[in-house]
C-alpha cells in the first residue's frame, strides 16, 4: 500500500546521489572561488545596501553573484514563517542552505538577514568549507539603526504596534569571531565595500 510516510521516517529513506561535478568544477568554468559572505546586524545596520553596493562591485568585475536578502525572501521561499525564535531560526536555516546550494553552483553569494542568534549562524558556517564562509558583524549601534529608522519600524515598536523587535525586545547575539566588522556609521560605504571585496577576491 502506498502509504505517506511521516516526516521523520521519509528523512530516513532519503538516499543523497553523489554526482560527478563538484562546487569546484562548476567554478571553474567562472574563473572565480565560490563562497558565502554573511553580513549579521540589527534592522537599519545597512546589510541590504552594503550587500547591493558589494554585489554591484563584484559584478562590474566579471565575478558571478547572487544576494540572499532577509526582507526579500521573507517574501517568498520564507513567507510562512514569523518573528518568534522559531521562524527566525529556520528563516536562517532555510537562508544557509539556498546559500550553500548556490555555491555548489558556483556562485558567490551575499547574504543579508538580521539573523540574530549565534547558534544558526554558527550551524549555517558548518555547512561551508573551512575559509569559503565570511561573516561580517555589521555593528551599526541600536541608537543610530533607530535614528535611522528607514522603514519606520522602530517608530511602530516604540507605539506598540510591533512586538518581538530585535534589539529592543527580542535578543541580539552579536558575533564572537567574525571575521569582519563594519560599523556603517563609521566607514565610509566605498571603504566597506572594498574590505569586503578583499575577502572575496582571495584566491
Ligand atoms: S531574521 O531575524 O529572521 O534574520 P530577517 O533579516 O529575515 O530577520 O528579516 C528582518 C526584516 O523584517 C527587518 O529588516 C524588518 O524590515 C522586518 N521586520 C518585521 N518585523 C520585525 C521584527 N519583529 N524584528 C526585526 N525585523 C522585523
Amino acid at each position: 500500500m502506498n502509504e505517506v510516510l511521516p516526516g521523520l521516517a521519509t528523512a530516513s529513506a532519503i538516499r543523497p546521489y553523489s554526482f560527478t561535478l563538484s562546487s569546484r568544477d562548476r567554478a571553474a568554468l567562472k574563473a572565480q572561488r565560490p563562497r558565502c559572505l554573511w553580513l549579521t546586524g540589527l534592522s537599519g545596520a545597512g546589510k541590504s545596501t552594503l550587500a547591493n553596493t558589494l554585489e554591484v562591485h563584484l559584478h562590474e568585475f566579471g565575478l558571478h553573484t547572487f544576494l540572499l536578502d532577509g526582507d526579500n525572501l521573507r517574501s517568498g521561499l520564507c513567507r510562512d514563517l514569523g518573528m518568534d525564535d522559531a521562524g527566525r531560526r529556520e528563516n536562517i536555516r532555510r537562508m544557509a542552505e539556498v546559500a550553500r546550494l548556490m555555491v555548489d553552483a558556483g556562485l558567490i553569494v551575499i547574504v543579508a538577514a538580521i539573523s540574530p542568534f549565534r547558534a544558526e549562524r554558527d550551524a549555517a558556517r558548518q555547512l561551508f568549507a573551512e575559509g569559503d564562509f565570511i561573516e561580517v558583524h555589521v555593528s551599526t549601534s541600536l541608537t543610530v539603526c533607530e535614528r535611522r529608522d528607514p522603514k519606520g519600524l522602530y517608530q511602530a515598536v516604540r507605539q506598540g504596534r510591533i512586538q518581538h523587535f530585535t534589539g529592543i525586545d527580542s535578543p541580539y547575539e552579536a558575533p564572537l569571531a567574525a571575521e569582519c566588522r563594519i560599523d556603517t556609521e563609521t566607514v565610509e560605504p566605498s571603504e566597506a565595500c572594498q574590505r569586503l571585496a578583499a575577502f572575496l577576491l582571495k584566491k
